[in-house]
């Protein structure tokens, strides 16, 4: 007899403009595993937004599982795997990161590994590469966050946003690898200052829920927008278009192509009628802050 758990991790949106590789907000939008050990690896992909080609030794869960696990000196054994995402892959909505959270969720059950929060954080971050999507996946709600280089994650958490999210999704796929290779390597001192005090600015608003203030600055980037934006389907129209009806600030969903609104709960749906008919290629999705973070639950025992 074995056990079977439910693994469940919200996707998230990243910078929140420039908050580049540090700031990052769970959203209400799902990945969910459900798990039981088994004789062989088997990994079933259950909805839209995966791909129903794929070899067990290339995916992702698979990867990240096994390289925890060994991390630890263990084996993962076997299990099988469905698994259910509400996330769109390569549209800045955090499905890897998502991924990578949920894969060492997976070997901290099936190989008893005691992980605590702050170990998922640094490896979950670490396997990444920035910390902004896994904090927040691992949390919930939103993180402001610096990972050393010894891959240690500081990060303050900031609960009850309560703000609405309105995302824009492309029918383009963008892959963050690609949206990174058009970022300068380095800025000028005056320019770095300005946009660092930009995400000052933005991170101190966050903390303060101003939230006039915080869509002021998710729009000041000067780290990646300004490189990015060509690379993103009506990028610019979409920002004009939602500050008319009615958005605090709209910014970049991490690398993109995905963009996103912060706005009044009150104007939700309103807003979001207003914009699919000015955009619709679209998918639009009224969105609010996940509050719990990666989450597992026991379904039940099963014989095998
Ligand atoms: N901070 C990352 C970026 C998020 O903008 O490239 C995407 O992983």
């Amino acid at each position: 007899m074995s056990k079977k758990w439910s693994i469940t991790v919200p996707g998230s949106t990243a910078n929140l403009g420039p908050g580049f590789d540090s700031i990052g907000l769970s959203l209400n939008l799902y990945l969910e595993l459900t798990v039981s050990l088994a004789k062989n690896w088997e990994i079933i992909h259950v909805s839209d937004h995966l791909p129903q080609d794929f070899v067990i030794e290339d995916h992702l869960i698979y990867k990240i599982a096994k390289e925890t696990a060994a991390r630890f000196k263990k084996t993962l054994p076997p299990c099988r795997i469905e698994m259910r995402s509400q996330l769109p892959y390569a549209r800045g909505l955090g499905s890897s990161a998502a991924a990578i959270v949920a894969a060492v969720e997976l070997a901290n059950l099936v190989c008893d590994l005691q992980l605590s929060i702050q170990d998922k954080l640094n490896i979950s971050s670490q396997f990444e590469g920035h910390p902004d999507n896994a904090t927040a996946s691992v949390l919930g709600g939103l993180t402001i966050s610096q990972m050393d280089e010894q891959g240690i994650v500081d990060t303050i958490h900031v609960k009850d946003i309560e703000a609405s999210f309105v995302v824009f999704i492309p029918t383009v796929e963008l892959k963050t690898s690609e949206a990174r290779k058009v970022l300068p390597a380095q800025f000028d001192r005056n320019y770095a200052v300005r946009a660092s005090a930009n995400a000052n600015m933005l991170a101190a608003s966050l903390i303060s829920k101003d939230y006039e203030r915080i869509g002021k600055y998710m729009e000041s980037d000067l780290f990646h927008e300004p490189f990015r934006s060509s690379l993103i389907p009506n990028f610019d129209e979409i920002l004009r278009t939602a500050k008319q009806a009615g958005a605090y600030g709209t910014a970049l969903s991490g690398a993109g192509p995905t963009v996103i609104s912060i706005i009044p709960s009150a104007i939700g749906a309103q807003f979001v009628s207003t914009m699919k008919k000015r955009f619709p290629t679209h998918e639009i999705l009224l969105t609010k802050a996940d509050h719990q973070g990666v989450s597992i639950q026991v379904l039940n025992d099963v014989f095998t």
